[in-house]
């Protein structure tokens, strides 16, 4: 039995995905699937609203992005996947939800208030409006629960106001809208090689689907403790930025005796490293066995989104007939 509550999730496509995506929301959403009924959605709308870059090369960054949550185990047996640009119904939701939203509840939402201070190029409408088209994204299909990120709380916390304005307004006595709950993934940002956040943009992240070849000499030549500058000099895993990839990889014992070889000069820094190459390099064999089958045939990748397209497609229809007689628009 399925808990009652319906998750939603999106991910803008950015293409191939790294560790960093799967510790921070992919093994989340896997871990989801079997107890609750899981909607996870190709944002593609939201990538149009940011950066140029991003929409160069949009239909290859989609399926990238698809394959690699088929290659983490995203079942479409379990989950419904689909793409947002193939939902106009998400659009048409925000053009009704936009009809109650106050114009200052965007103006000072976290992210947009820091694009304009950060003097970039100036921000479209659509960029205004993510906030809304997001909320449009989750109360369409009256979800319950949003895995998100922490940068991302903010928005689930609008999409209640959202909601509980509409509800007050066109449907007092018995609220269309379900109020949504974020679910914060506990999991700490994964670092990348060079200990910043692990970040396609920052060229230091490792990817799912990163041949073996390409994993070994990524870690090989991750920098270290900058103090440990030759084999002999002790080492402290806490200015080391390999050690937090020790403490999601290796387990307990074996960390405590690589902790005791660094600062005992014990053990070289390549000797420390193997341990989480043959780590990664496991972790990653079933994603490529999975990955391997879907490039094969790449039809059924599109298959599967058509199939969850006119899936999520039923429900949103259905919330949007009581959203157009709530408002008095069916006529
Ligand atoms: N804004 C989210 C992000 O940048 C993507 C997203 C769009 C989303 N719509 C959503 C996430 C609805 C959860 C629910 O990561
Ligand atoms: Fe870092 Fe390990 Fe080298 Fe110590 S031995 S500096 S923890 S890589």
């Amino acid at each position: 039995m399925k808990s009652p509550s319906r998750v939603l999730s999106g991910m803008r496509p950015t293409g191939a995905l790294h560790l960093g995506h799967y510790h921070g929301a992919l093994k989340n959403w896997v871990r989801l699937q079997d107890s609750h009924d899981c909607f996870f959605f190709v944002a593609d709308w939201h990538a149009l609203t940011t950066a140029r870059e991003h929409r160069e090369g949009l239909e290859q960054n989609v399926y990238d992005m698809v394959v690699d949550w088929l290659a983490a185990g995203v079942d479409p047996e379990k989950a419904t996947l689909f793409i947002q640009s193939r939902m106009p119904e998400h659009a048409e939701l925000f053009t009704l939800l936009a009809m109650s939203t106050p114009t200052a509840w965007l103006e000072r939402i976290p992210s947009y208030k820091a694009h304009l201070e950060e003097d970039r190029e100036p921000p479209n409408f659509g960029f205004l409006g993510y906030p809304l088209l997001q909320a449009a994204d989750i109360l369409i299909y009256k979800a319950g629960l949003v895995p998100v990120g922490e940068d991302q709380a903010a928005h689930v916390e609008f999409t209640r106001e959202v909601a509980r304005r509409f509800n007050r307004l066109h449907s007092p006595d018995a609220p269309i809208l379900p109020e949504p709950q974020e679910l914060l993934t506990e999991t700490a940002r994964l670092p990348g090689l060079d200990g910043r956040k692990m970040s396609k943009s920052y060229g230091n992240a490792i990817a799912m689907r990163d041949a073996p070849a390409v994993v070994e000499d990524k870690i090989r030549t991750m920098p270290t403790d900058p103090q440990r500058v030759r084999r002999s000099d002790a080492g402290e895993p806490a200015r080391c930025p390999v050690w937090p990839l020790h403490e999601l990889y290796t387990d307990e014992v074996t960390r405590h005796s690589l902790a005791q070889g660094c600062r005992s000069a014990g053990i070289g820094c390549l000797d420390c490293k193997q341990p989480l190459i043959d780590a990664v390099l496991k972790e990653q064999q079933p994603w490529r066995e999975r990955a391997d089958q879907y490039l094969a045939n790449p039809k059924q990748v599109h298959w599967i989104v058509e199939v969850g397209t006119e899936r999520a497609r039923g429900i949103a229809r259905k919330t949007l007939r009581e959203v157009r007689h709530a408002i008095g628009l069916d006529y």
